[in-house]
């Protein structure tokens, strides 16, 4: 109980916090350290407090830290080294420690050694920073002044001026590389899950071409203070600010492949001074296969025509066909066509090169080969010719003198490049920025029981809850209760905390038993397996044994927060949970009738949903969301609306189940969005805004119900609609709405299992409604407005006038 203190003596905590960074060190001896709840205090700062070196937050993922040295003046802070780099440590309980040993070490919350500096043996070494930016370990009494380990000797992407880029060093950042190849050229390198490719210097230039040597095999290469980047290769490069004394400099591989120079202006910012490359799109891998990548005005994939995405959220992955290919037999050139994308080219697999050949000829090579997928013809006066077997690197720049034709099926329409989910068939977004590799989010340690944490969650839960905990104990002291288990751990004190009285925890053996060993499966999904289950041999529950640990952590944590709060008749009630080691359960309400996905898709002739039931799913659906989206406590946004994640009760009322995924945010977040750190959701029905990395607000779940609100209309699924084989896109989705609702012909569009028989209004506000949910964001309507249009159709629901 004593720690509940704790709050009271905050002010007085900061204040050691003040002092003591005040007197920020640049040499540490043995036995100290710095814990990551300490980081707006730094480990070490340089003598002339150019450099600071401590715990530095991720910038794409909540809650994790990173050990690196940083620019003191930067306004955001830009590590320099990093000691972790793409493994940022826990953002509670981890802590970076200078031993007694002499061993430089950085631990993760649960006391796990991440990184260390693999010194030691020599007792008397100290730890100090330096003004050029290099951490330094070495033996003060040591007159040969050796380092016994420096940071400067393991180059994370940045290379600071008077340090030096080797044979044996790299910088590196994400699949992108600058290294020293063993013909001595210092090099760009794309290393992708599915192909490498060097793209720096110019390939078409070669080495000479680009003013590089391979003959001196010194391979060395350094920045100095005035701006000037020497390599042995003979590369010179010369910062656009050449001179400028004093400027604070640094060379950095950057996620987007390109190696770019920097300067720290007066307020903190940083200038490029020079970039390897001149044009974005000429990094290789941006765009994954059979993707072309654009630059106007920033950096844009799309697929080429007849190909689509593979994977909406992740642009390397690229795209693949829409069609198959079938070129054997011998009237197989007539079956093929050519689509040109003009000032456009794909580097590199070629499957032979012909110089001062004709169009005609160089589109018979291609056609005549089976393995060819397109060519390149070059409309620089020198006819070459480029048959492609495979499609990597693609890129269009006004620049480039030529054409990509690629080969498709003759009956394929494929004009135009492929637009991605968007309402307009003539939108040029088919583009998305590009998503940062290391974008996850880190939970907090569940294993690892601490003060802290529980103390950051009564913080962070206030005054309020606190005396509701207090309540809460004494009148369980008092009642005497035995269901509960008294809570060993504070851990425990804490979930009772946040959930309150309703909610109950549960012991894995009871619910071990109560599931008879977890042997009846209900469904599983991305989170876990639900398990069918009876409490006190009488109620029957749903248990959702979470399987993957690591991310079930996570979605644990979001779950219980929301749901301990959450209660409504159209969402799907948690009665409690059960975490033990690396157990993490959930306890739901039993749903009778499944998900609607079964009755709404599945053949079972005898099980198709009535007119009524499916406009009494629609209206119960909307005002479970509203509820999320505009009555919680909290505002939810629950991400992942789908058929499978509405439950029918015994009387077909819908539950909107699987919380898991969705992302709190206090209502402050309601106006700029809130960036979800990683995409979430199910393809077909998250909204385009996901694919293009914006932040992410309730308007998702509109978009989302909306396809499910059509998919009720017309019975089958979106993604399955095409015609003549040709996968319909929404925007001509959208179309065949708006002339439903131009000519009132709604019939045409409802599943014909209804036989006609339907209610013609409730119909056609469905029909508007969808069509609302899949504009543009900001016209999207709001769930509230969607559960008041339907609830003021729903009073015809005792008359009901049904058609034919
Ligand atoms: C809690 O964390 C602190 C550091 O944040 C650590 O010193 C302490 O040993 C931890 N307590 C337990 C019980 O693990
Ligand atoms: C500590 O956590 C890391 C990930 O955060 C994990 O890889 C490692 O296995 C854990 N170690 C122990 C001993 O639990
Ligand atoms: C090779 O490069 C180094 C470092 O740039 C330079 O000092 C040396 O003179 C060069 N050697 C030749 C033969 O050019
Ligand atoms: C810091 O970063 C933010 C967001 O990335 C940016 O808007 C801002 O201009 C940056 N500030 C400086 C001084 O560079
Ligand atoms: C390809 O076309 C030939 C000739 O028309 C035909 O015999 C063969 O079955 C086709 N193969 C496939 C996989 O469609
Ligand atoms: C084109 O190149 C191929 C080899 O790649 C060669 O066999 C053929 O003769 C060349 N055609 C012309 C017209 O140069
Ligand atoms: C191909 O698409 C265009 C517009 O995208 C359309 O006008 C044309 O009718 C389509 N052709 C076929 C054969 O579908
Ligand atoms: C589409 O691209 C054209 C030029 O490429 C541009 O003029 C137009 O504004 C773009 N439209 C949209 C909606 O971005
Ligand atoms: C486990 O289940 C059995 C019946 O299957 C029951 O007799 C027993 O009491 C249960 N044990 C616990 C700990 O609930
Ligand atoms: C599910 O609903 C249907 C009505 O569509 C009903 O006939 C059936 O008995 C229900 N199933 C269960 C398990 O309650």
């Amino acid at each position: 109980m004593a720690g509940f203190a704790s709050p009271a003596l905050l002010p007085l905590v900061s204040l050691v916090l003040l002092l003591r960074s005040s007197a920020a060190q640049h040499t540490l001896g043995a036995g100290s350290s710095l814990s990551v709840e300490d980081h707006e205090r730094p480990f070490l700062v340089s003598p002339d407090a150019t450099f600071s070196c401590g715990f530095l937050p991720a910038v794409h993922v909540d809650n994790a830290f990173y050990f690196s040295v940083w620019f003191t003046a930067a306004k955001n802070r830009t590590a320099v080294w990093t000691a972790n780099p793409g493994a940022p440590v826990n953002g509670r309980a981890s802590r970076v420690s200078f031993g007694h040993d002499g061993v430089l070490a950085l631990a993760d919350a649960n006391g796990t050694t991440v990184w260390d500096s693999k010194t030691g043996g020599n007792k008397r070494l100290a730890v100090s920073l330096l003004d050029a930016g290099n951490l330094l370990i070495t033996d003060p009494e040591d007159s040969t002044g050796v380092a016994a380990w420096q940071s400067f000797d393991w180059p994370t992407d940045t290379l600071l001026p008077s340090q030096t880029l080797s044979k044996d060093k790299k910088l590196i950042a994400g699949y992108y590389t600058l290294y020293y190849d063993n013909d001595n050229v210092l090099r760009l390198l794309y290393d992708g899950p599915e192909i490498a490719s060097i793209y720096w210097p110019d390939p078409d230039l070669g080495v000479f071409g680009s003013g590089r040597t391979n003959y001196n095999s010194s391979r060395v290469g350094a920045l100095d203070d005035a701006g000037v980047f020497l390599s042995s290769d003979n590369l010179r490069a010369e910062a656009t600010d050449l001179g400028v004394a004093g400027a604070k400099r640094r060379l950095t591989v950057e996620q987007d492949g390109n190696l770019r120079m920097y300067s720290l202006d007066a307020a903190g910012g940083w200038t490029v001074t020079w970039a390897a490359l001149k044009q974005p799109c000429s990094v290789h891998g941006l765009c994954g296969k059979n993707a072309i990548c654009e630059y106007q005005p920033s950096l844009r994939c799309s697929c080429a025509p007849g190909y689509e995405r593979v994977d909406r959220q992740d642009w390397t992955k690229g795209c693949n066909p829409t069609f198959t290919a079938n070129c054997s037999g011998a009237v197989a050139p007539e079956r093929f066509k050519f689509v040109k994308v003009a000032y456009t080219d794909f580097y590199g697999y070629d499957l032979g090169f012909n110089q001062s050949v004709t169009f005609q000829y160089c589109k018979s090579i291609c056609l005549n080969t089976c393995s060819c997928i397109a060519f390149s013809y070059r409309t620089d006066g020198q006819g070459r010719c480029y048959p492609k077997g495979l499609l990597f690197n693609g890129y269009t720049s006004p620049a480039f003198a030529g054409s990509i034709y690629l080969k498709v099926p003759r009956g394929l329409n494929a004009s135009a490049p492929t637009p991605s989910a968007g309402l307009d068939c003539n939108h040029n977004g088919s583009g998305a920025a590009i998503v940062p590799p290391y974008a996850y989010t880190y939970g907090a340690p569940s294993s690892h029981t601490n003060w802290s944490y529980v103390f950051a969650f009564a913080a962070a839960l206030g005054f309020l809850e606190l005396l509701l905990f207090f309540v809460a104990m004494a009148w369980w002291f008092l009642s005497g209760h035995e269901s509960i288990p008294f809570p060993s751990s504070l851990e425990a004190s804490g979930y009772r905390l946040i959930l309150g009285t309703q909610f109950r925890r549960f012991t894995y053996r009871e619910l071990k038993n109560a599931t008879g060993n977890f042997n009846e499966e209900l469904g599983r999904g991305g989170s876990g397996i639900v398990y069918r289950g009876v409490l006190d041999k009488a109620t029957v529950v749903a248990v959702k044994k979470l399987t993957n640990v690591v991310q079930g952590e996570e979605e644990f944590w979001a779950e219980m927060t929301v749901f301990g709060r959450i209660n409504h008749m159209n969402l799907v009630r948690i009665w409690g949970f059960c975490s033990e080691g690396k157990h993490k359960l959930l306890v739901y309400e039993y749903v009778e009738n499944g998900s609607l996905d079964m009755h709404l898709f599945g053949d079972d002739v005898g099980k198709v949903l009535a007119w009524s039931e499916r406009f009494k799913i629609a209206l119960g659906a909307a005002r479970g969301l509203a509820y999320l989206h505009h009555e919680c406590l909290e505002w939810v946004i629950h991400c992942d609306v789908k058929p499978e994640n509405i439950l029918l009760t015994r009387d077909l009322d819908p539950k909107i189940s699987d919380f898991g995924l969705a992302k709190l945010s206090g209502r402050k977040a309601i106006g700029d969005g809130v960036q979800l750190s990683h995409m979430r959701g199910t393809t077909g029905y998250i909204a385009p805004e996901w694919a293009l990395s914006l932040p992410v607000d309730a308007k998702v779940d509109v978009y989302s119900y909306g396809i499910v609100l059509l998919e009720i209309l017309i019975g089958s699924r979106i993604s399955d609609q095409t015609t003549n084989g040709d996968r319909l896109e929404m925007c001509q989705i959208a179309q065949a709405l708006k002339r439903v609702v131009a000519t009132g012909e709604v019939v045409s569009l409802l599943d014909s299992r209804l036989d006609g028989q339907f209610n013609p209004r409730q119909a056609m506000e469905m029909v508007k409604l969808s069509l609302a949910c899949m504009q543009e964001r900001s016209n999207r309507p709001t769930m509230d407005d969607i559960s008041k249009a339907l609830t003021a159709c729903d009073d015809e629901d005792e008359h009901p006038a049904y058609f034919r």
